[in-house]
């Protein structure tokens, strides 16, 4: 099994099924600090660098947030042009530094492979948080433990289901990591509808079949949403040459209720790793399928707390600790909640 203490998670390639089924019990005993039932200060003292050189809302705040219910302190940057690399620093030099204030530090970075750069210069943990187009392992992570938890919903598991994936598959890193993490599953069907200019880099529909997966690739929407789970993504405007070029895919792929109801299966589970882009452009997840019962984008954005809370206590091996430094939450009880 994956060894997390003291590691990088700066992959999904480095996971194997049971150290991800390890994380994610963790990540079920969160529930109760994560929903502010109990306070735990498992990692009172400990500080998190949270350095953010691209644009986020869900990553950057959930780390802080997870950290944070651990009982820990959390510093930020956020912005390149806010920060020395602006002034020609290293990213092993800005690691050399930030990881002498910190006890594990995550990161994002614009471009592919500069998180696993950074780490070379880091004295804690490193955590990716998104590396250019490459990967973003925390957010497949929070896919498969969503997608784990809505098929056991529905009494399935991950072997055998079909997952229809949708969108910029070749900038979109969060299909690129969850791909690569389904690999270690069995039987499954992989849909991957794109655009042909954004198809799925080979090399990870390489991945698909050598696990033996159904691998079906095409540009339709019609007939192939009778899925499981329904992957939407967003074209990644800002990793294009140009904004025209984006234009040219934005809203080519767009789901509502009717079309859901026209070609889904009746409980089609639908994903997407957020922000969805809801200008009128694109509009590629509309608002009418809010009230859809099978919209899990916001149960999944939930679960980036708990899937980040036990990463870090993993990384920081406090996972077993997590009880012994738990108290009530003042405020909480004070109204008269039963703490539980
Ligand atoms: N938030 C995800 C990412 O940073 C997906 C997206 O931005 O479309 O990769
Ligand atoms: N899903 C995700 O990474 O969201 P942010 O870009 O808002 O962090």
């Amino acid at each position: 099994m994956f060894k997390f203490e003291g590691a990088n998670i700066l992959s999904v390639q480095q996971f194997d099924r049971e150290s991800i089924e390890y994380l994610f019990r963790i990540a079920d005993a969160m529930q109760p600090y994560a929903h502010r039932h109990k306070r735990t200060h498992v990692l009172d003292g400990a500080i998190l660098g949270n350095l953010f050189f691209e644009a986020s809302t869900r990553t950057r705040v959930s780390f802080g947030t997870a950290f944070n219910l651990l009982g820990g302190h959390v510093r930020e940057t956020t912005g390149l042009k806010s920060s020395a690399l602006a002034k020609g620093e290293s990213l092993y030099d800005t690691a050399r530094v930030l990881s002498s204030y910190s006890d594990v530090i995550a990161m994002r970075h614009p471009d592919s492979g500069s998180v696993a750069e950074f780490a070379t210069g880091s004295r804690v943990p490193v955590i990716n948080g998104g590396d250019g187009a490459n990967e973003h392992p925390t957010q497949a992570l929070l896919d498969l433990y969503t997608i784990q938890k809505e098929q056991h919903a529905h009494q399935l598991g991950i072997d055998g289901m079909h997952i229809a994936l949708i969108g910029d598959l070749k900038y979109g890193r969060t299909v690129h990591s969850l791909c690569q993490l389904l690999c270690l599953y069995k039987d499954l069907k992989i849909t991957l509808i794109s655009p042909a200019e954004l198809a799925m880099p080979d090399k990870v529909i390489s991945a698909i079949e050598n696990a033996g997966h159904q691998c079906i690739i095409t540009e339709q929407l019609e007939g192939h949403l009778d899925a499981d789970i329904v992957y939407q993504t967003r074209i990644q405007q800002e990793r294009f040459p140009s904004e025209q070029e984006a234009n040219l895919y934005r809203g080519r792929f767009r789901l509502n209720q009717s079309i859901y109801t026209k070609h889904c299966k009746s409980n089609t589970v639908i994903m997407h790793p957020l922000p969805r882009d809801s200008r009128s452009d694109a509009n590629e997840l509309d608002n009418d399928l809010n009230l859809n019962p099978n919209l899990a984008i916001f149960r999944q954005a939930d679960n980036g707390v708990l899937v980040r809370m036990a990463l870090f206590a993993a990384t920081l091996g406090v996972e077993n600790l997590v009880n012994r430094y738990e108290s009530e939450v003042r405020w909480y009880s004070n109204k008269g909640n039963t703490v539980n």
